[in-house]
């Protein structure tokens, strides 16, 4: 009994909707230049500029916070200086580990005194040459501590190019700023250059999937590489 009068209420009521919406339309035709939309089509596109900077320009900066490194250093300047290249301070030890970062055994060799008159050069010699400290340099490409990775893997076995993950950090005049993301403490280096995820160059970003993926692809030519489907511990401790 009840649905009865229920559907001719529901039929009613979409009814009185329906001519509504008829009539606004119809009213929006017939008077065209009522000039209410222009203000809130500005007020829209002045909400959405504001969005876009704040997503853009504003929320990476805040994002990111700066750290220098603890003086500069000149990649290329070196290069001329010394006589094996990169390996002269990224070299391989004897049990087949990869050196990293260079400690001060790779400079006193020259730098037991002043070399010029570079402010960076005598910050280095005063504050860590002259009292032995082992400089702090902070790592663009430090992954977390539960992540293994071999240099000997991929230079030695796979005979890969240094630019194809660290870009021309070897060929620069200058160490750029270091970034640390404030929510995931990873280096920008690590978790993105590109806000929106998007990558240019290979070297742009390494997160797992960005390892996985490389993985998956060399599959076909090595067979000795696991990708992640096949076990979390070739890249895990
Ligand atoms: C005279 C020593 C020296 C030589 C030669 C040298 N480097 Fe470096 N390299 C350094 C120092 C010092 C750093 C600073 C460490 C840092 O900030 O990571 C560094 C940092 C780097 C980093 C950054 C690692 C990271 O993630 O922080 C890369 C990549 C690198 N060097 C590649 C190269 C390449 C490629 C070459 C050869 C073209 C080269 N280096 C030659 C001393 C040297
Ligand atoms: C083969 C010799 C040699 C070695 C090894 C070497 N340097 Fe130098 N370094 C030089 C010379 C030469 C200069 C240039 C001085 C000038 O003309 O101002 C220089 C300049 C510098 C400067 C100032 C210019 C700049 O790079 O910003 C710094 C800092 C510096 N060296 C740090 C280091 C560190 C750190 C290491 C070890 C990882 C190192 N050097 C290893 C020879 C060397
Ligand atoms: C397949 C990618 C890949 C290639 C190729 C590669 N690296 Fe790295 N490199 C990494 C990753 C990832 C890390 C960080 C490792 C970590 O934090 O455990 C790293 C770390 C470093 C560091 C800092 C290590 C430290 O903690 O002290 C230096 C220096 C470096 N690489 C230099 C080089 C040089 C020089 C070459 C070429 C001979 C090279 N890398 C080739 C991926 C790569
Ligand atoms: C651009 C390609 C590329 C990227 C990026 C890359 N890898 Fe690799 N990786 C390789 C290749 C190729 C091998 C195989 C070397 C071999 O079989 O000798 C390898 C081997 C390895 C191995 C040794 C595997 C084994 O079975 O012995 C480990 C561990 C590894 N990669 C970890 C990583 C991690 C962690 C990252 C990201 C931080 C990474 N790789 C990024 C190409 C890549
Ligand atoms: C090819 C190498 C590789 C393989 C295989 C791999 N991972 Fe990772 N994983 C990484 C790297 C590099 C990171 C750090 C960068 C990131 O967070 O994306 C990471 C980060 C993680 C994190 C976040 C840890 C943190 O401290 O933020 C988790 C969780 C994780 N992996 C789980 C897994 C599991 C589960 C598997 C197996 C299905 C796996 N991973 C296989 C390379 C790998």
């Amino acid at each position: 009994m009840s649905t009865k009068e229920d559907k001719v209420k529901d039929v009613s009521e979409d009814g009185v909707e329906e001519s509504a919406e008829t009539t606004s339309v119809q009213t929006g035709k017939t008077d065209p230049g009522n000039g209410a939309e222009g203000p809130i089509i500005l007020f829209f596109l002045v909400g959405l500029l504001i969005s876009l900077i704040i997503g853009w320009v504003i929320f990476p900066k805040l994002l990111y916070s700066h750290k220098k490194q603890p003086f500069d250093f000149n990649h290329a300047l070196h290069m001329g200086e010394v006589d094996n290249g990169c390996e002269s301070c990224h070299f391989f030890r004897e049990d087949g580990s990869f050196s990293g970062a260079p400690g001060l055994a790779q400079c006193i060799y020259c730098h037991d005194d002043l070399q010029g008159v570079s402010p960076d050069e005598v910050v280095f010699v005063e504050n860590y040459v002259a009292t032995n400290r082992e400089v702090p340099w902070l790592i663009y490409s430090k992954q977390p501590d539960c992540v293994f990775f071999s240099h000997a893997a991929h230079i030695k076995g796979a005979h890969m190019d240094c630019t194809v993950c660290h870009g021309y950090i070897g060929e620069s005049d200058h160490l750029k700023v270091y970034e640390e993301n404030r929510i995931t403490g990873y280096s920008r280096d690590i978790w993105g250059k590109n806000i929106a995820g998007l990558k240019k160059n290979s070297w742009d970003r390494m997160k797992m999937d960005d390892c996985a993926e490389c993985h998956m692809e060399a599959t076909g030519r090595t067979s000795s590489v696991q990708t992640k489907k096949d076990g979390c511990f070739v890249c895990h401790k």
